[in-house]
């Protein structure tokens, strides 16, 4: 981590993300802007900035609230100071029930595919202009091995799956509008957090070490590609 980046996360208040912007803050090289729904109760996020060698910076972006997308615009602005985005890394996301496609909830499967995609859409649109100015111009749109038609999951999470399988051709949409930039589709494999559980496979500590090791090496051949954690890929 020689090089000098800056970093838009959302989510970064617990699980993934916390773990991510935690990494992050042990290079000086990185200035991380961690967002999440309420830095008041972030108790775990602000307790980085004590042995941080990174900058943090920590914004409210709540990402089913296009209020608050198009707000955190002002402060990330302000931060930035004219400096470019590197990484937007579209890291929240919920996956509140295990519904089926013929048995789910209509307003909750609206308010999955809102914060799952619709978000991580406007964020692209809305930091566009960052990223431009950025050196990496690298998206990272955090998807999951349920969003793989290729892996033949099953009924399970219709919802979820739906949503991240849509965010997977945004992810492809904006590799192919802008060749110059890396939009990246990332799983962190299954991760013992609150979404994945005690009974996950992998520490937030391994996934995080494995997806770093991707985002910071990803250039433009490798956009709009399925990757996971440890630098393999996906079928779609
Ligand atoms: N863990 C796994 O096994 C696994 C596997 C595949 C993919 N993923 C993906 O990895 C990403 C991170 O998940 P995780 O495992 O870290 O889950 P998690 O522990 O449940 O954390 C989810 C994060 O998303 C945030 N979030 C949810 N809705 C939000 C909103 N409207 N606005 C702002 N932030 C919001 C949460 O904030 P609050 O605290 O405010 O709710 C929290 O910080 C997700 O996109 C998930 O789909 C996880």
């Amino acid at each position: 981590m020689s090089e000098s980046y800056t970093w838009l996360i959302t989510g970064s208040n617990r699980g993934l993300g916390l773990e991510l912007t935690r990494q992050l803050l042990t290079s000086p090289s990185n200035t991380v802007i961690a967002s999440c729904r309420t830095p008041d109760k972030a108790a775990e996020l602000h307790a980085l900035k004590n042995t941080a060698k990174g900058t943090l910076h920590v914004i409210p972006l709540d990402v089913s609230s296009e209020q608050s997308i198009r707000d955190s615009v002002r402060h990330v602005d302000t931060i930035l100071a004219g400096r470019g985005l590197d990484y937007l890394y579209n890291n929240a996301g919920v996956n509140p029930t295990y519904d089926s496609p013929f048995e789910f909830s209509y307003p909750e499967f609206l308010e999955v595919l809102q914060t799952n995609v619709g978000a991580p859409a406007l964020l692209g649109q809305l930091y566009f202009p960052y990223l431009e100015k950025g050196t990496r111009k690298v998206i990272v749109n955090v998807s999951t091995g349920l969003a793989s038609i290729g892996l033949n999951a099953g009924p399970k999470c219709n919802s979820y799956s739906i949503s991240k399988t849509a965010l997977n051709m945004l992810t492809y949409k904006q590799a192919r509008a802008r060749p110059d930039f890396t939009a990246i589709i990332l799983d962190p494999g299954w991760v013992k957090t609150v979404m994945g559980g005690e009974g996950a496979v992998l520490e937030p500590e391994e996934s995080v070490t494995g997806i770093l090791k991707v985002v910071l090496n990803v250039t433009p051949k490798d956009s709009g590609k399925f990757w996971r954690y440890n630098g393999t890929q996906h079928p779609w």
